[in-house]
């Protein structure tokens, strides 16, 4: 049995991938980083040209999707056809549709099963948006990371990256299915004026406090 999942939620932008990933490397665990896993089905139904707005059309693409989920040393990948999905992931049309495809009941559904599998094979720090509220909920270890609107905005223009979030927010947190939200027994973390360093110590005191 592998140690419970460490889930780490949030809004865009919050910095939690950074954080995420710090950690799973301290805990020597594995980073998931399940954005992607939405972004990847996002980017091939638009290379299919399906409608993100039509579910049935998505719907019918998942039994038959050729993306493999897998990993490369501690981190998650998302591969198809052998190679790994990198820049296709947050292209202006994945982001735009990201959010649409990911309140897809079906896409959610199919991609839970996926998420608990890895947590089979081994220890995992899981990033995302319900990871502590569905996809973990009896795990003992949810952080849920966020910052201010303006710090976020501010931290997207900083790596480059046009990228709507406040809309992909407010969609992510009124889908119906498995909304962005803090679950109730979760850690909340601003990290507006915290240190990368800071989050990351906060989050190890905790896990380290409850591991004890
Ligand atoms: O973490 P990210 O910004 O790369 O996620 C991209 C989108 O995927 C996000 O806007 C909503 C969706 N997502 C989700 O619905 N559930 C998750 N666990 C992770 C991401």
């Amino acid at each position: 049995m592998n140690p419970p999942a460490i889930a780490i939620d949030g809004p865009a932008a919050s910095g939690k991938s950074t954080v995420a990933k710090l950690i799973a490397k301290e805990l020597g665990y594995t980073f998931i980083n399940t954005g992607a896993m939405y972004r990847a089905i996002t980017w091939y139904a638009l290379r299919r040209g399906a409608n993100p707005a039509d579910a049935a059309q998505i719907c019918a693409l998942l039994p038959e999707i050729p993306l493999e989920f897998g990993k490369d040393g501690t981190c998650s990948t998302v591969l198809f056809e052998g190679r790994v999905l990198s820049a296709e992931l947050t292209s202006p049309e994945t982001n735009q549709y990201v959010s649409t495809i990911a309140a897809i009941p079906e896409v959610r559904a199919y991609l839970l099963r996926k998420q608990r599998e890895y947590n089979k094979v081994e220890p995992v720090v899981m990033e995302g948006r319900d990871i502590g509220s569905v996809v973990f909920p009896d795990t003992p270890f949810k952080y849920f990371v966020t910052a201010s609107p303006e710090e976020r905005a501010r931290r997207r223009a900083k790596q480059g990256l046009t990228d709507s979030i406040t809309e992909r927010d407010k969609k992510d947190a009124s889908r119906a299915c498995a909304p962005l939200t803090q679950a109730p027994d979760a850690l909340l973390v601003d990290t507006s004026e915290m240190s990368i360093e800071q989050v990351v110590e906060r989050i190890i005191t905790d896990i380290r406090t409850k591991l004890a």
